[in-house]
């Protein structure tokens, strides 16, 4: 199965690096330090910048490290560089599967939604949290960094087959 993966959001300052974070430590801990992972943003506003101070605060009280990632712009040649390429929400996967067709098209692997692999959520969004919108009474990024955390579970286990 994957032996590389994308994450990407819109701005790669939010969801997406707080995914490459958890997923690293989540991955490292199960023995799957060999899969590469990375991130980045459909967006270009923030390339080169570290991750948005909130989202960096929320890891940090879980245990996750983001102060060394930097934005980047998703590009076509990701497709040729990534197993899995993972959209944070719907308008991103669209973004992705014009980034897909600019890079050929089938046979590289097509842009999927990254809640499709946490259990209970397939089919959902990670909702941008970066206008401070509380979601079900949490802040948006307490709700962001849960909604990860459950999919790197369900990428570890889907890596592993089970
Ligand atoms: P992200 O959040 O896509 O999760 O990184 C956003 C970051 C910045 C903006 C929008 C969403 N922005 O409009 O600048």
């Amino acid at each position: 199965m994957a032996s590389s993966i994308l994450f990407v959001c819109l701005g790669n300052i939010c969801r997406s690096p707080s995914a490459e974070a958890v997923c690293r430590a989540r991955f490292d801990a199960a023995g799957l330090k060999h899969v590469r992972l990375d991130s980045a943003g459909t967006g270009d506003w923030h390339v080169g910048n570290p991750p948005d101070p909130r989202a960096i605060a929320e890891g940090r009280r879980r245990g996750y490290d983001l102060t060394s990632l930097r934005a980047r712009q998703a590009v076509a040649a990701d497709f040729e560089r990534f197993d899995l390429v993972l959209a944070m929400d719907r308008s991103n996967h669209r973004n992705l599967t014009a980034l897909h067709g600019a890079a050929g098209g089938e046979p590289l692997p097509a842009p999927r939604l990254f809640l499709d692999f946490a259990r209970g959520h397939e089919g959902l969004e990670v909702p941008d949290p970066y206008f401070g919108d509380r979601v079900g009474g949490k802040d948006g990024f307490a709700h962001m960094f849960d909604l990860i955390e459950a999919a790197a579970d369900g990428l570890i286990a889907e890596i592993r087959g089970v």
